[in-house]
């Protein structure tokens, strides 16, 4: 989803377009994945009808609120430390609230109340609506907690307050939960079971970013080629509908196609793919539309058979391939992306040989890698021991990186004397002087600001290149400006 948020990026507080005649002061701050950003959004909507605007400041604020990830064990660590932090501040500031959302408040549920006394208040991800219950709890002096799954919740129907902005470029979520049951992943426990945003209501959000100036959307769920629209529900009960609903029913190429026919010059992305979902007419839909960016984030997780099979990813590096072929076939300027885990359970030097040799197949243009994290009530986490000592996790993981970092760097170089397109997103993080903007394939370009602005969608020539940034100038605006 450029899933993972740039590091920088983590924690920070957000600024929500201030309500007049709001009084109470919000401080919210996101971990994880990009959903989790894009959640904070709907709370922060939520909140703002009840009174609350957003502040930058943790020491003047009414409710503070943590939205959490469990994914690996370091990520709940960092909360940890926050949790700490807040106490702190709490001293100094003892009317303030706090509140855990997310994955942690769903995988620790009370236990979260009895472990932390800061904690005032856990909310898991299906339950943001209550939040104004919740918190009149909270104000007359009790600890409240929602934790409840739901088979229907999409927030389809609110409308997110965009946080921490650049006013070009927005998430949208289209489906909620995951259905996949992959051994080492705490997801499908934390989030629930998949269920589908309603086209109309994406469609409506795309337009109205667009009227608002923005951009760029990125299309968010935790396996996004499995949307499926039939009328609302379980992904898993779609066997059941109705004979009309399964005619009517939208999937995710279908998707992709209205989004990008609603806006044709607003630039969709969508993430995270799962090979098992994924299909060529998703391929054949990209191919067709400009306005669809050439990337697709396709984490493969393992190079090994047998690897694959113990983390139930159903299929094979052979169907990788020949999806990775066809990608490469019918889209031969798409950029793919992985996540890959190291060290899982069994894992041998011959299993981690093949992932190093699955990468340099694809020579994939950038990645997420990890090292394995036991997550407590996982398949695996029950059924296997987590036997991969730390030095030799640390060193696979090493290894990945580094190979990773020269196919990168292969890809990267592949543009130079190339003109390509960018979106002007934000100055230069090194230099006042020059853009920052991201290519169809997700590539980061720096060039001399000139006459540009924020937003416009203009031509680069790449004259330079880091191992991830391409450098170059601006040569005029984009025809698809
Ligand atoms: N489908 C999701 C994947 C969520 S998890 C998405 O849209 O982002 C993101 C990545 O974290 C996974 O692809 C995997 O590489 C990594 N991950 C998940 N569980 C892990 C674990 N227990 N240990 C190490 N890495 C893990
Ligand atoms: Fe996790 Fe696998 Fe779903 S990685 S989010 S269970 S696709």
């Amino acid at each position: 989803m450029e899933k993972i948020i740039d590091e920088k990026k983590q924690g920070q507080s957000l600024l929500l377009d201030q309500k007049e005649g709001n009084s109470r002061k919000l401080f919210i701050e996101s971990y994880g994945c990009a959903m989790n950003f894009s959640d904070s959004e709907i709370v922060a909507s939520i909140l703002s009808k009840e009174g609350f605007n957003t502040t930058q400041h943790l020491e003047e604020a009414d409710l503070v609120l943590v939205n959490t990830c469990s994914i690996r064990d370091k990520a709940e660590q960092t909360v940890r430390k926050r949790l700490e932090k807040y106490n702190a501040v709490k001293k100094i500031n003892p009317k303030m609230k706090v509140g855990v959302l997310g994955c942690m408040a769903e995988r620790l549920k009370s236990k979260f109340l009895e472990e932390e006394k800061i904690v005032d208040l856990v909310v898991g991800p299906d339950a943001y609506k209550d939040l104004p219950n919740l918190l009149t709890e909270v104000d007359e002096g009790r600890d409240a907690i929602n934790v409840i799954l739901s088979k229907e919740e999409t927030y389809g129907d609110i409308a997110p307050v965009r946080l921490n902005s650049n006013g070009v470029t927005a998430f949208v979520s289209i489906t909620r939960g995951c259905d996949n049951m992959c051994t080492f992943c705490v997801v499908p426990f934390t989030r629930g079971r998949e269920r589908s945003r309603d086209p109309q209501s994406i469609i409506e959000e795309i337009n109205d970013l667009w009227s608002k100036g923005y951009k760029e959307v990125t299309l968010l769920g935790q396996n996004v080629d499995s949307y499926l629209w039939y009328g609302g529900g379980l992904k898993k009960d779609f066997d059941n509908a109705s004979e009309m609903q399964k005619a009517t029913a939208v999937n995710f190429a279908q998707l992709l196609e209205l989004c990008a026919k609603a806006q044709p010059k607003m630039r969709i992305r969508f993430s995270t793919s799962n090979p098992q979902d994924f299909t060529l007419d998703v391929i054949e839909t990209m191919a067709k539309y400009h306005n669809i960016c050439k990337h697709i984030h396709l984490p493969v997780q393992s190079g090994s058979n047998r690897i694959l099979k113990e983390m139930n990813r159903l299929h094979t590096r052979e169907e990788y391939f020949e999806l990775i072929d066809n990608i490469q076939r019918i889209l031969p300027d798409c950029a793919i992306s992985q996540d890959m885990i190291a060290g899982f359970p069994t894992e041998t030097e011959e299993d981690h040989e093949d992932t190093l040799s699955l990468m340099e197949y694809v020579k994939y243009g950038f990645g997420y890698m990890f090292a394995y994290s036991e997550r407590p009530g996982t398949l695996a986490g029950r059924k296997m021991e987590d036997d991969i000592p730390e030095a030799i996790k640390k060193r696979r993981l090493k290894e990945i990186v580094a190979l990773q970092q020269e196919h990168s760097a292969y890809r990267t170089k592949a543009f130079l004397n190339q003109t390509v397109e960018v979106l002007i997103e934000k100055p230069s993080k090194k230099s006042d002087e020059h853009w920052a903007g991201r290519t169809s394939q997700n590539s980061m370009a720096v060039f001399p600001k000139a006459h540009y602005k924020v937003g416009d969608l203009v031509k680069v020539k790449v004259t330079d290149c880091t191992s991830a940034t391409l450098i170059g100038e601006a040569i005029g605006y984009s025809e698809n400006n």
